[in-house]
Formats: structure tokens, sequence, C-alpha cells
């Protein structure tokens, strides 16, 4: 099986529907972090220099079939103009008067944008009708959207099934940086986990687990793990219901030799609010009256000698509750020692990408994810829709 990728596809005077994930977090009417839109610049600006006429399409949000002012995707056609230096047309409409008198007037080297492909229902419902009006716009198909690739959606599924169809560029990246993570041959390697809840990793720890030398855990759902090993984690959040999954991949983890490290050391309050009361603990000091939000200097400095030597690192959710600025030290600390192992390095998606963006350090990992949901399923090994759709049995 092979990816079908934007060389196999000829897009000359062509118009081409341009699948992006251009969901990104707006402030004030304009976008607040353009990350995903630049992701997308390579395949746009190859499209552009191809003579192709490219209309781009994405969601916005989850509107939930209906138009909603607050999420159309004008301030997306506004930045994409900006940084690519020509003016994007853009279409009110998803499928209606507007966007076919864009397909029709765009010129080779010319970009649109559609409006939010989620006004319409029938966009999450993959509705045929749905997907063959969008198919009528175009020629051709790119999904550039590794972000909604596991949403059976019509712009993701429908269309491709209906137009000579392609990944572009962003979408073969992710493809080939994740499946090198899933097929691992480099060792040592290391997987570093955090976020909130265990019940979100629980597929992704089980499958890495059959290729990982190490894994890390922190953030909430180190937690559950803690109390499941028998600590007093005060009033730390912990899924209680999921203290049976963390012993139980505790012994999956012992059984095939993969060395599982919890933290040492953490920092508690009373409360998130109460952060001048915050102090760094050994786990097994953790007081009845506070709450774990953050892992301790010498957690870090463990994961650190961990992290170094690795030949494969790959890293998903904050390990402490990043938002708050008290308890960021955690999240950063890892974060440098990724950015600074020689290995090969990805990082999973969403808060943990985001949070190396702000921390300066996106330039210094091999792969930064642009998906969320997307990523992780991934990472679970499932099959997402949108990859499947593009994929070319070998002759
Ligand atoms: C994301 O932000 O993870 C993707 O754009 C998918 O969005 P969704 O979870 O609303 O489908």
């Amino acid at each position: 099986m092979r990816l079908r990728t934007l060389r196999d596809l000829p897009v000359q005077g062509r118009r081409v529907l341009l699948r992006a994930d251009f969901n990104v977090p707006l402030q004030d009417g304009h976008v607040a972090d353009d990350t995903r839109i630049r992701a997308t610049l390579p395949t746009i600006q190859w499209l552009r220099d191809q003579g192709a006429r490219v209309i781009a399409c994405s969601h916005l949000g989850r509107p939930k079939g209906k138009v909603d002012e607050r999420l159309r995707l004008a301030p997306v056609a506004e930045r994409l103009s900006q940084l690519l230096g020509v003016s994007v047309r853009y279409a009110h409409d998803i499928v209606g008067p507007e966007a076919h008198a864009l397909a029709r007037e765009l010129g080779d080297g010319d970009v649109g944008l559609l409006e939010n492909l989620r006004f319409d229902p029938r966009e999450e419902q993959n509705d045929p009708e749905f997907a063959a009006e969008l198919a009528a716009l175009a020629d051709c198909y790119v999904n550039d959207a590794f972000g909604a690739a596991h949403r059976a959606h019509a712009s993701v599924v429908g269309v491709a099934q209906r137009l000579p169809s392609a990944a572009g560029f962003l979408l073969e990246r992710e493809v080939t940086a994740l499946s090198r993570v899933l097929e691992a041959n480099d060792h040592p390697f290391v997987v570093v986990l955090g976020g909130a809840k265990i019940s979100d990793k629980i597929g992704v720890i089980k499958q890495l687990l059959q290729r990982a030398d190490a894994i890390l855990l922190g953030g909430g759902m180190a937690n559950t793990f803690l109390k499941a090993a028998g600590y007093q984690v005060g009033r730390s959040l912990v899924e209680d219901d999921h203290l049976d999954t963390a012993s139980s991949l505790r012994e999956q983890a012992a059984a095939r030799g993969v060395q599982l490290l919890l933290p040492r050391d953490v920092v508690v309050a009373p409360s998130l609010d109460d952060s001048a009361h915050r102090a760094v603990v050994s786990v097994d000091a953790v007081p009845a009256d506070a709450a774990i939000f953050d892992i301790g200097p010498e957690t870090v400095a463990a994961f650190a000698a961990v992290i170094q030597p690795a030949a494969l690192v790959v890293w998903n959710g904050p390990l402490g509750v990043y938002e708050n600025p008290a308890f960021r030290e955690g999240t950063r600390g890892v974060a440098q020692a990724i950015a600074a192992c020689q290995g090969y390095t990805v990082v999973g998606g969403g808060d943990s990408a985001a949070a190396l963006q702000e921390l300066g350090l996106a330039d210094s990992v091999d792969h930064l994810s642009t998906g969320g949901g997307a990523t992780l399923e991934f990472l679970e090994g499932k099959q997402l829709p949108g990859i499947q759709v593009l994929m070319e049995h070998d002759a």
C-alpha cells in the first residue's frame, strides 16, 4: 500500500480542491496562531508553481451544521493572503453561487478559499450529494488536512472517492514521521506522555509499549498511576475508575522489560489558584490537603537523563498544568531535554506542540505534528479514513 502524493497528480491549469486544516484559534477577528496555515504553505506554493488553480477549504470549530458568524473563514483568508503575498479570494458560501464563481474565475496560480465546511450539516454526515457538489467545483483533490484525517467527513473521504486525489506535503510528512514512531527500529526509543487523563492515552500506551524501551509519565494522568502504585496523592485529579488500567499497564510494561517511570518529586499546592503556597515534595510526602500540579526538578533531571541518549523520542501532553505559569517548569524542562536530544524527535499535537512553540523550541525537534485527536489515533495504530482513501494498492 502506498500513499498517493502530489507528485502523482498532474495539476497544471486544473482546479484543485485543497482540503486544509485551518481550524486555528481566533482572537478579536484575527488568527491568533497561524501554525496550521504555515504548515500547508509548501503544498499551496507548489500547486501555484505548477500553475494549478487552488480552491482551499477547511472546517473551523464545531458550528454543528449552522452558519455561525464567529466561525467564518474570513480571518483565515486574510492571514493566508499575508503569508502568500497574494490576494486570496474568499467565497461566503461553500457550494453556492460565490463558490462556483470563484471556481470559474480563478486563473492559473491563483488561490481561493471557501466558507467553513461545517456550516453545512452534510459535511459531517459524509453526505454523498454534498461530496458530489464539492467535487463539481474542481478537477482534482488534494488533502493536506492531517488534523482532520480521523474524521470520515464529506470533504475528507467523499470527495477523495470522486476525483483524482492525492496527499499534500504536510499529510505526507505527518504519515512518514508518525509511521516511524509506530514501526520504530530506532533504540533507545523513549515515549513521554502527559496530559490530564489516562483514559485519552490508554490506546497509545498499549500500542507504544510494544516497541518502546522507556515510557515517562507526567501530568494529571501520572496521579492515577501513583495512586495505583500505593502513593497518597491528596486532592490530586485521579481517575479512580482507571486504577486497574494503570496497574495493568504497569504489569504489561514490566513483562515486556519496558522501563515505566513515574514522577519522583512533584509540585503541590492547596489549589490551582493558590500557587503562592506551592511546594516541591517527594511523591511519598504529598499532603492530604494539597494536589499535584507539576513534576518536580528531580523528576525532570531523571527524565532528561533517559531522553538524552535516545535514538527516537515521541512526546504527547504537558507534564503539568502548563497554562498556569506557576506549574510550567516540568513541561519546560522536559521540552528542553527533547529539543537537545540528538535522536529523531517527534512532538505530537495539541497542547505539547503549543507549549513547544511558546518556548521557542519548535524548530529544535524533527517533527511537530499539527494533529490533535488525529495524532493520537494514528499513534494508537488506528487506520485514519482520510489517509486510507488516498492509499493505492501496489499493482
Ligand atoms: C483538530 O483541531 O484537532 C482538528 O481540526 C479536528 O477538529 P475536530 O476535533 O473538531 O474534528
